[in-house]
């Protein structure tokens, strides 16, 4: 990695191209659309399976990767890593399969009606044991969506209670069980994360560690500000922060970018997401150099998260330069307009290229 200074002041990086670890790229005319946000920053990406229907079979994987890719111009490297969506029909012998496949790096759990199309998830993971099993054996990690569904517990505290609650326990029961705790907001799933096994690691996306809770009711209530998990606490914000900018292997990056078209977030029931995939990395290049931590980037952005799932770092490089630039109020979702992350607002960091 490469720092280049003035007067004491990064204003230039060069690093090893990065990853998003947990990205969500929806379908046709949107996929087209918001692709091209990711393909510039990443070579490669954790595809969530979120879609209307879930994909939860290797054939439907097959087909979206083969989608996805034919969104990809000629002659750019990107790599889609698949994940299927774990149901209450998902059997034993669709792991045994996903695994000979080759072509599934993970399976998702969604706690059922959590989040975005999250209907077709489960309400109790330990109804999945068997499957847990068989992901253990072929040590393909669960990815967690880690909130409880308990109409019982606040919002706010639904990560916390999934920690002690689910998470802990299922790490215990399944010993060889690889898990990422997707998208953590808290200062207790940090410390969980840090204090947990090696087979325990954690994605933080930007918008957790740039926004808190309070950003949701800022003068009004703001719906772009709402994604699943939550905004937490100032603290809990700090404390992503001292997570991500650690140098701690098991934290790295998965913006959770999530696009969904102007209507569906300007609601009465609005949809939960948060659109990051135009300025991912320069928010994060944002986030590390405020914290005097630019040189642990790359680690977060591009070595950990490939070293965590077994698979080679990227060869390629990317650079980032301090330049102020507005983000426009709208950008095309393919469908219609979407709103992007800091809509109207600046950026401190710009990318300048990308080499595969
Ligand atoms: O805010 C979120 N949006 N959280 C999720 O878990 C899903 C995502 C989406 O698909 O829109
Ligand atoms: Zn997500």
């Amino acid at each position: 990695m490469r720092i280049e200074e003035q007067d004491g002041t990064p204003v230039r990086l060069t690093m090893t191209q990065a990853d998003d670890w947990h990205l969500h790229v929806r379908d046709g005319a949107m996929l087209a659309a918001v692709l091209p946000d990711t393909i510039r920053r990443f070579g490669r990406a954790i595809i969530m399976p979120n879609l209307h229907p879930p994909v939860t079979t290797v054939a439907a994987a097959r087909d979206y990767r083969r989608r996805i890719l034919a969104c990809v111009p000629a002659g750019t490297a990107f790599t889609p890593l698949m994940t299927l969506y774990l149901t209450a029909a998902t059997t034993v012998a669709d792991i045994d399969e996903a695994a000979a496949s080759g072509l599934i790096t993970a399976v998702k759990y969604y706690p059922a009606g959590q989040t975005t199309n999250s209907h077709h998830g489960v309400a109790d993971i330990r109804e999945c044991d068997r499957v847990l099993a068989a992901l253990e054996r072929h040590d393909m990690p669960l990815l967690v969506h880690g909130e409880v569904v308990d109409a019982d517990v606040d919002v706010f505290a639904r990560e916390e209670v999934f920690v002690t609650r689910v998470l802990a326990p299922l790490l215990a029961d399944f010993p060889g069980l690889r898990v990422v705790m997707e998208h953590i907001t808290t200062a207790a799933a940090a410390a969980f994360v840090r204090a947990g096994p090696k087979r325990l690691a954690a994605t933080i996306t930007a918008h957790h560690m740039l926004l808190n809770r309070n950003a949701l009711f800022d003068g009004g209530i703001r719906p772009h500000h709402y994604c699943r998990p939550l905004l937490q606490g100032e603290e809990d914000r700090k404390a992503l922060i001292a997570a991500a900018t650690s140098g701690h292997p098991r934290f790295f990056l998965g913006t959770d970018s999530a696009p969904h078209a102007r209507f569906a977030k300007e609601n009465a029931c609005g949809c939960a997401g948060i659109y990051t995939a135009h300025a991912a990395l320069e928010l994060y290049a944002e986030i590390f150099a405020d914290a005097g931590a630019l040189a642990r980037l790359e680690g977060f952005a591009s070595h950990f998260g490939a070293d965590f799932y077994g698979l080679p770092r990227n060869t390629g490089t990317v650079s980032l330069v301090r330049d102020v630039s507005a983000v426009p109020q709208t950008v095309s979702f393919g469908t219609g307009p979407g709103v992007p992350f800091r809509a109207g607002l600046n950026l401190q960091w710009r990318l300048v290229e990308t080499l595969a």
